[in-house]
């Protein structure tokens, strides 16, 4: 090949144009290139739609009549022997454009308008399918192509293929890039959604853990309502009585029946009365007294040192009537000199968690002897509070689960199934202890919790 169009062939192959997939630059210095390579004053560059019905220019230059051309068409059904040339995939070499078998037919319409007398026809190939050609014309003369021009040309045209694939792979890029942003924001919308749900859901459990501490101290409430109306209803009646003693005491003073032994009769009798109003009243001032400082613990954080057992007795006495109304027997084993340092609310909380589980879900109907036993105990620096119930017993693989927050058996009843994994928070993370249940279907429930008796996150000298 001549060393010029060596030359040329060489600069356009390592020009950075060709592989910076901006095509229109490289449509541009390949057409260039051929003119000046060629010596020729018009370059197409033309590529065949996907039916090879037609071929679509994406730039002419014609440096002859200084213009420049985009998007002009030429169709198979106007230009059949073309195109059946182009067919055969194959350099179209004419020379004399207006009578060469492949090209005369653009005679009228496009050569002789245009002075267009030589024309060479080079394919440019992509992932190995012709998908085009590069048209050099000759205007005003009539141009033999030399073996070493053909080869320029074809390989000019190859060169577009090369061009085409970078724009190809940029395209691909910047699609890919898109690609990721949208994935990006994408990720970080359902990130967000995710996170809105779980935050959601977190403040729906709080609600719940909430109310389900507010149902339990609403059985105390109960309970309590319960216990106080005997003392009063003692207290009234007595009351009553007291006064009708009075009033008889009035009428014989004023009917001067009063006799001395009558007098210290009614006396002694308003005396034991007022005795029984006086312990009644102070019994229900007691029970009162109770609940105020259990729900009050329940309710609130405020450590101090109590007596574990009196703790439990007094808490205990505000679920009696739970237990007595499902005709639970209550009985105690409490070790009574233990002193715990701890907000005592904590310990309220556990015992009517698990009083209110033995009522509701121990017993079938047709048991009636039903018993719940609660026992606490020193074993050298530790405590175990046992609470062991005679009923139906949980089966073997249910003994986890029944801790999952949310796991209940009587959801229809109520249940919210947030009992035990309350139970088991305050005693993993409150008590720094452990809980273990030995159970076996119908062998009832014994509920085994352990826990230091000082226990170090409420030390003290540490502030509330
Ligand atoms: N003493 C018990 N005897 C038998 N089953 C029990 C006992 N205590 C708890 N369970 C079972 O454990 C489940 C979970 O209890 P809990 O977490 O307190 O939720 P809930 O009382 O709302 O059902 C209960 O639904 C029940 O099936
Ligand atoms: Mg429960």
């Amino acid at each position: 090949m001549k060393q010029s169009l060596e030359d040329i062939l060489l600069n356009v192959s390592k020009s950075e144009i060709i592989d910076l997939g901006d095509l229109t630059q490289a449509q541009r210095l390949i057409i260039h290139s051929l003119i000046d390579g060629l010596n020729v004053k018009r370059v197409g560059i033309w590529l065949i739609n996907e039916e090879k019905s037609a071929i679509e220019c994406k730039l002419l230059i014609d440096t002859f009549h200084q213009t420049e051309i985009e998007s002009l068409e030429l169709h198979r059904t106007d230009f059949p022997n073309y195109f059946s040339y182009l067919d055969t995939e194959r350099t179209i070499i004419a020379s004399h454009a207006e009578t060469d078998p492949a090209t005369r037919e653009f005679t009228q319409v496009y050569l002789q308008p245009h002075n267009i007398k030589s024309m060479l026809d080079t394919p440019i190939r992509h992932k190995g399918r012709m998908i085009g050609i590069i048209c050099s014309e000759q205007i005003g003369q009539i141009k033999e192509w030399s073996d070493d021009e053909i080869t320029f040309a074809g390989n000019l045209s190859d060169l577009y293929g090369r061009a085409l694939s970078a724009y190809e792979r940029c395209v691909y890029q910047k699609q890919l890039e898109i690609q990721n942003a949208n994935l990006e924001s994408l990720i970080q919308q359902r990130t967000q959604a995710l996170e809105t749900s779980l935050s959601n859901l977190k403040s729906a459990q709080d609600k719940l853990v909430e109310s389900e501490k507010m149902a339990s101290l609403g059985n105390l409430v109960a309970g309590v309502a319960h216990e106080v109306n005997t003392p009063i209803g003692i207290a009234i009646t007595g009351t009553t009585h007291s006064i009708e003693l009075v009033k008889e005491l009035e009428l014989l003073l004023s009917n001067n029946q009063l006799s001395k032994s009558k007098f210290s009769e009614s006396i002694s009798n308003i005396k034991t009365t007022n005795e029984l109003i006086y312990n009644n009243l102070s019994r229900a001032v007691d029970l009162i007294q109770n609940f105020k400082q259990t729900a009050a613990d329940q309710t609130g954080h405020t450590r101090y040192e109590f007596n574990l057992a009196e703790y439990f007795h007094n808490t205990l006495s505000s679920l009696k009537p739970m237990l007595k109304t499902h005709k639970v027997t209550l009985k105690t084993r409490l070790t009574e000199d233990i002193q715990m340092y701890a907000p005592p609310g904590i310990f309220a909380q556990i015992i009517t968690i698990l009083a209110q589980n033995a009522c509701f879900h121990a017993y079938p109907k047709e048991q009636s002897e039903r018993e719940f036993i609660l026992s606490l105990e020193r074993m050298d620096t530790r405590i175990r509070l046992t609470a062991k119930d005679n009923g139906r017993g949980v089966p073997l693989d249910l003994k986890k689960r029944i801790f999952e927050p949310f796991y209940t058996t009587n959801r229809q009843g109520g249940g919210t199934g947030l009992g035990l994994s309350i139970l088991y928070n305050l005693v993993a993370s409150q008590l720094d202890g452990d809980i273990k249940l030995l159970s076996e279907p119908n062998q009832g429930c014994e509920f085994i919790l352990t826990f230091p008796m000082v226990l170090s996150r409420f030390n003290k000298n540490t502030p509330d």
